[in-house]
């Protein structure tokens, strides 16, 4: 049964940093403007609450700059940032810290009173501002959470997005499942800041609730998405049967930890960007055949007062980071591409916005910067909710949108995907009898399996087959539920992702090829995926 629509002048879909950010900024507005905020969990579950490291800006310390910090996320990001949205980044960064620290944001200090500033990999000075030590995320989230509580017009939590609305090319909303029924939400604006894809991989860090929905959304609404076959594996996730995987921050790398193989040895810089890590331990667990390599934090001083959350759950599987070392693997961390944006967050789609995780800004290239995350999220954020308050309802050839919008641009060259029409909730009318959580179970370990650190064109085409059959399953079977829209989501995602990665056939940042290690510089473009019309 379809209820009557409502209308807000802005609906918001995601409770993250990014998110958050815009609608407290739009609600804090002279502007006036009815902003609804919609979903699928609590309002203060999302993976930003998760983020552990820190917000990287130049806030202090004579020797850092924001070029510094340019040049630092230019050289992660393996040639395929867009310079102009990273210029932004680093420049607008200090300024939406310091807002975040008026709206009640505690971030640890020096006995001075000082911020405290960790270094991080990738990073050539300390920059990283941290709360809780390693629980920075929680605090960011803690601060929008109660500010977006006094500020937004309505708030729906446990509402879980399942279509964009497009009219007239258009977009005009969102179809959403709330107890069970369909009902459309329908805006002038609406804001993509649904976050992140780890969960298409059966070893993650991210929440169950990363899967990817915005993207799948964007693209079955045919806006054009780019950079996701770079999925970055976090170095140091705890080798552990919990999943998602508990994380250990690069902070600890950033503070004296040393990664070891088997024998003891180090065996990779811990301060290179993570791409490079994660690549030279894949590398070092296949020569040793091990799951897993180890951690050793033994030399750092104070690691309970610094980083208390970390040393609670490692006591509580038994591990003392004093005396252990801790065993760890990469995991599936953060997505660098998404849905394009222009420079303030405009999509391809006529009044649908993006920020975060969801977007492909440009920022990171083919490999996020450490602690680079929350800090586009609140960037971005501000500057959509800018654009909207100014009115703005088209992308402008800025940053990526140049790709699609300016196409002879000599930098900016990319090469346009079409990508098949994939499974979408009004298809789900199947004979019911469906065990989703097995299905989804199996698409993750195929992702692992094929598309992992490592990946080569065999690995993924077998992927891309369990993909194909998953997708038949659910057509027969499927009925309309917020688990089988995940699942459409994060098979629509993962089919992205296997298509760009087959085409990328060089390694660059995230994406390793095991048959073209070297880069190519043919490739030095990004792809965009359209997906055709049904
Ligand atoms: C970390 O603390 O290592 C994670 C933060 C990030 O992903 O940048």
């Amino acid at each position: 049964m379809t209820k009557a629509p409502e209308h807000f002048d802005v609906i918001v879909l995601g409770s993250g940093v990014a998110g958050l950010s815009v609608a407290v900024r739009l609600a804090g507005s002279r502007g006036g403007l009815s902003v609804c905020v919609v979903t699928k969990g609590a309002l203060a579950e999302s993976a930003t609450a998760w983020a552990q490291g820190g917000v990287a800006a130049v806030l202090g310390g004579d020797e850092d700059s924001t070029d510094l910090h340019l040049a630092d996320t230019l050289a992660a990001g393996a040639g395929l940032c867009d310079v102009d949205a990273v210029r932004v980044l680093v420049d607008e960064g200090p300024l939406c810290v310091q807002e975040l620290i008026a709206l009640g944001a505690e971030f640890d200090r020096e006995s001075s009173g000082r911020l405290s500033l960790a270094r991080e990999g990738g990073h050539s000075r300390a920059r990283v501002v941290h709360a809780g030590g390693a629980a920075t995320g929680h605090e960011v989230e803690r601060a929008l959470v109660e500010a977006t509580k006094t500020s937004a017009s309505a708030i729906y939590e446990h509402t879980f997005a399942l279509d964009l609305l497009v009219h007239d090319n258009t977009c005009v909303g969102v179809s959403v499942l709330v107890d069970g029924e369909v009902k459309e939400l329908r805006s002038t604006a609406t804001v993509l800041a649904t976050g992140g894809a780890g969960q298409v991989f059966a070893v993650t860090t991210n929440p169950k609730e990363a899967t990817g929905d915005g993207l799948a959304m964007a693209l079955r609404a045919h806006v054009a998405v780019a950079d996701i076959e770079f999925m970055q594996f976090h170095p140091t996730a705890l080798h552990h049967p919990a999943m998602p995987r508990p994380l250990l921050s690069e902070a600890l790398r950033g503070h004296g930890a040393i990664l070891r193989d088997a024998t003891g040895s180090q065996f990779v810089d811990e301060l290179a960007p993570r791409d490079v890590v994660s690549r030279a331990m894949a590398a070092k667990m296949a020569e040793e055949h091990s799951e897993h390599l180890w951690l050793d934090a033994t030399g750092l001083e104070e690691f309970s007062r610094r980083f208390p959350t970390l040393a609670s759950s490692l006591h509580a599987i038994g591990l003392d980071p004093a005396k252990d070392w801790i065993p760890i693997a990469p995991a599936a961390h953060h997505l660098a591409g998404g849905v394009i944006t222009d420079l303030d967050g405009a999509t391809s789609l006529s009044g649908l916005f993006a920020a975060g995780e969801v977007a492909c800004s440009g920022v990171h290239g083919a490999n996020r910067l450490a602690s680079n995350s929350l800090l586009e999220g609140m960037v971005f954020g501000a500057r959509v909710a800018d654009a909207i308050l100014h009115g703005e309802t088209d992308a402008k050839p800025t940053g990526v949108m140049v790709a699609l919008l300016d196409p002879d641009h000599a930098e900016l060259r990319a090469t346009t995907v079409d990508v098949a029409p994939s499974t979408r909730p009004s298809d789900l009318h199947g004979d019911g009898g469906l065990d989703v959580a097995a299905l989804r179970s199996t698409l993750q370990r195929a992702m692992t399996a094929g598309a992992g650190v490592v990946r080569s064109e065999a690995s993924l085409h077998q992927a891309m087959d369990v993909i194909g059959e998953i997708e038949v399953t659910l057509k027969a079977h499927g009925t309309l539920s917020a688990a089988t829209v995940e699942l459409c989501n994060l098979l629509t995602v993962a089919r992205g992702l296997l298509v760009a990665a087959v085409a990328r056939t060089e390694s660059r940042g995230n994406h390793a090829r095991q048959e073209f290690v070297e880069q190519d510089p043919t490739w030095r473009r990004r792809q965009l995926l359209i997906e055709r019309g049904a």
